[in-house]
């Protein structure tokens, strides 16, 4: 099996591909542009350890280049697509909108367009809980109502509208994977977790968004490239043009992570600021359907993933 990865540099691409190198016989080529949203020199460690393995190949593309991207597919014939390239960052969006329509919208377009092409047996690509907006209607299920609240979330929403246009007219099978905030080692430095353990051991002033009033539905690296596995192993029984949440069901308010943190000695200086305009207050996402779906029961502690974190950040940045 040929499986096309893009975003191989990035968390969850990162993490997939090695899950899949570690564990499973499937030849991977990964590409990704290594742009420099967040310190590029992550991405490249990233890659070191995948490149390891003879199975993965890596191409440093951007997504939006329609000549290479065709190429791409041309000379591979890929069984299945997992897209994770993306402009990813809802604060980011607020000033600079160009970015998302690039890649998450034209950028897509030319990833869904080839997998159609070249007859790829199924795309998954990323979505996003941010499509839910301010809904309340907690825990939110597939079916609820979305309300994207900046460009982030409204080029997640174009994303999933093409999948079933792709699939309506063109018969291409997708799932798309609305990712409720992902962590864990090898994560994003520019999400509240890291840069809260970066601002400890960097010694900077962490800036705490609506006074810490936020909940969300934390959802561990760990959990997701297995859930991601089991997916495809699930291929022929999924609906044509699904949508599944990807998170643990539990929202958890940032006063008790900020608790537990502080419990295990990390403890930077906080600064308490009114809330971002593109942030949503609460995130908390039903995980019933696909639990059923791939027979996912448990799912990992917090705590104990929360530890994990901090000691890779220790290992990885160096600290005693
Ligand atoms: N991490 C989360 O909590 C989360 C939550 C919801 C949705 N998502 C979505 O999941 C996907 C993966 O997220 P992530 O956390 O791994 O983000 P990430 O930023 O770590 O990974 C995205 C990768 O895409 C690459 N990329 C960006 N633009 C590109 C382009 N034009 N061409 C080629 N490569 C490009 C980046 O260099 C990066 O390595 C994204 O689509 C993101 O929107 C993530």
């Amino acid at each position: 099996m040929k499986i096309l990865v893009t975003g191989s540099a990035g968390f969850i691409g990162f993490s997939f591909c090695k899950y899949l190198l570690e564990n499973k016989k499937i030849k991977i080529i990964g590409v990704d542009n290594l742009n420099n949203y967040y310190d590029p020199k992550l991405k490249k460690e990233r890659l070191q350890i995948l490149k390891k393995y003879n199975s993965f190949k890596f191409y440093k593309v951007d997504i939006c280049s329609r000549k290479k991207i065709k190429n791409l597919f041309k000379t591979n014939k890929f069984d299945f697509v997992f897209h994770f390239a993306a402009q990813a960052g809802v604060r980011y969006s607020i000033n600079h909108p160009k970015e998302y329509i690039d890649t998450n919208v034209l950028g897509f377009f030319n990833i869904i367009e080839n997998c159609s092409n070249y007859n790829v047996k199924r795309l998954f690509y990323a979505s996003s809980s941010s499509i839910y907006g301010e809904n309340k209607n907690f825990p939110l299920d597939e079916k609820e109502i979305v309300k994207p609240k900046n460009i982030y979330a409204l080029s997640k929403k174009i994303n999933e509208d093409i999948s079933l246009i792709f699939n309506k007219y063109y018969k291409l099978k997708s799932t798309g994977l609305r990712f409720f905030t992902v962590y864990g080692e090898w994560g994003r430095p520019d999400m509240m977790l890291l840069k809260f353990i970066e601002s400890f051991y960097q010694k900077k002033t962490f800036y705490l968004y609506n006074f810490g009033k936020h909940s969300r539905d934390f959802t561990y690296i760990g959990d997701v490239v297995k859930i991601l596995y089991l997916l495809l192993n699930k291929h022929r029984s999924l609906g044509t043009n699904d949508i599944f949440n990807i998170c643990s069901n539990k929202s958890i308010d940032l006063d008790k992570i900020i608790f537990f943190f502080k419990k295990n000695n990390i403890i930077p200086k906080i600064k308490k600021i009114s809330i971002q305009k593109a942030d949503i207050i609460k995130t908390h996402g039903d995980n019933s359907k696909l639990c059923k779906t791939i027979n996912y029961k448990k799912f990992s502690d917090w705590k104990i993933s929360l530890l994990k974190l901090i000691k890779w950040y220790r290992v990885f940045y160096k600290f005693k």
